[in-house]
């Protein structure tokens, strides 16, 4: 008896923590890529919109260029049927959702689609309390890879549990989900959600403006200034399997085109998701042709997983350094002013150490060559101070490739 009870105590202390599932890892080892239905359609989404976007991704390059998820945000939710099952939007959804996830993945793509921690989600459609783990069921069988979870109407809940909560009934459905978390910062995600999901969102909503904020009387939204700004302090809580998200970009919805590089530039230096939340089907070349940088798109999904630093600003031109996979860097100086601003910057001189990646740019050595991004060509090496004039709201881009000592028979 005294045995059976110690095999019992031992049973439930060893086992017990194994019951707690595990999200699913390695979804994420560098930051997600894909699209988001909000930013241009809010409510205004339909299994057409989502075939034809599909169809974009892959037509314009973006697909080849590493993004992979289409992603419904709020609204696509009809009622729930007598046994709770949550349903599509009939009139907009009326092939339902398991024939558009086929759709999408016979494009090579990946499905998203959104819910809701609360009763009901912001734009009032059912929400996933207490029904976590019949709606992650359906997202299963309907082939859903990826969960955003917001936060609306969620009084009295607390975010751990809830996003716990979700994170258990996704496990238990099965299929691996990329779960995004979307509680907008205020319950300080970066120090609990690194097990729960992929990503968190760090602010409230981004506005399509460069420099501003958006004052909607009960709540506010940011530029693309003002998010980056509050991601301070926050870069050490971020890794492969667990990013800072800071919302979906803005590209191609009307910011001139030096905010719009600039915009994607930031993400990729800060290593946030890359969530285009344009319209795929009709942008132009330029919006095509930012999304679809491949230098700009390695800075952010370089394997390292380090958050670009600032390191220091001159004229309000704020100089940005992230450490990159093979002892490489990218460097950007953003003109945070409307008038182009000339700077400089004397990579010898320049204390440019990063205590929590243990990485530093030796002052002196071989050096680095640099390559503009946006430009696509080189542009010299450390050797010289960089001087440079940068444009209003934009910004230099440059990776730093370790220049090899040559040896002594090929001086
Ligand atoms: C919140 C989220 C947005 C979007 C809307 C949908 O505001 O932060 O990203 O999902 O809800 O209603």
């Amino acid at each position: 008896m005294h045995d059976m009870k110690v095999f019992l105590l031992v049973a439930v202390t060893v086992l017990a923590p194994m019951a707690i599932a595990q999200k699913f890892e390695g979804l994420a080892k560098t930051p997600q890529m894909g699209w988001n239905s909000w930013n241009k359609f809010g409510c205004d989404v339909s299994e057409k919109l989502i075939r034809e976007t599909a169809d974009a991704m892959v037509a314009s390059g973006m697909k080849d260029a590493g993004y992979q998820y289409i992603n419904i945000d709020d609204c696509w939710h009809g009622e729930r049927d007598a046994r709770g099952f949550i349903q599509p939007n009939k009139e907009h959804f009326p092939s339902g959702m398991k024939a558009l996830a086929d759709y999408v993945h016979s494009r090579g793509l990946k499905l998203g689609i959104y819910s809701d921690a609360g009763w009901k989600t912001c734009g009032g459609k059912p929400g996933s309390r207490g029904y976590e783990f019949q709606d992650a069921l359906t997202y299963a069988e309907w082939g859903v890879d990826y969960l955003k979870y917001d936060w609306c109407n969620t009084d009295g809940l607390k975010a751990e549990s809830a996003y716990l909560t979700m994170r258990e009934a996704l496990r238990k459905a099965g299929r691996p989900v990329l779960f995004s978390i979307c509680e907008w910062g205020d319950n300080q995600p970066w120090s609990w959600a690194k097990d729960v999901g992929h990503s968190w969102r760090t602010t409230g909503d981004i506005y399509n403006c460069f420099d501003c904020v958006h004052d909607h009387g009960t709540w506010k939204s940011w530029g693309v200034l003002q998010i980056l700004d509050k991601q301070e302090g926050l870069r050490e809580h971020a890794g492969p399997d667990h990013w800072n998200d800071m919302d979906m970009l803005e590209v191609g919805n009307g910011m001139s085109v030096n905010e719009d590089r600039a915009h994607f530039s930031i993400w990729a230096m800060l290593a946030s998701p890359l969530i285009a939340g344009n319209d795929l089907r009709t942008m132009s070349r330029e919006t095509t042709a930012i999304l679809t940088n491949r230098q700009a798109i390695s800075i952010n999904q370089d394997p390292l997983g380090v958050q670009a630093f600032k390191h220091s600003s001159q004229d309000d031109v704020e100089f940005w350094f992230k450490p990159l996979a093979n002892g490489a860097w990218a460097f950007m100086a953003l003109n945070r002013n409307k008038e182009r601003r000339k700077v400089s910057f004397s990579w010898a001189r320049e204390d440019v150490s990063d205590a929590f990646s243990k990485r530093s740019l030796p002052a002196h050595g071989p050096g680095y060559t640099l390559q503009n991004v946006w430009l696509n060509r080189a542009a010299g090496s450390t050797l010289k101070p960089l001087v440079v004039e940068v444009a209003g709201h934009d910004v230099l881009l440059l990776t730093l490739t370790p220049r090899v000592m040559p040896t002594k028979r090929e001086m």
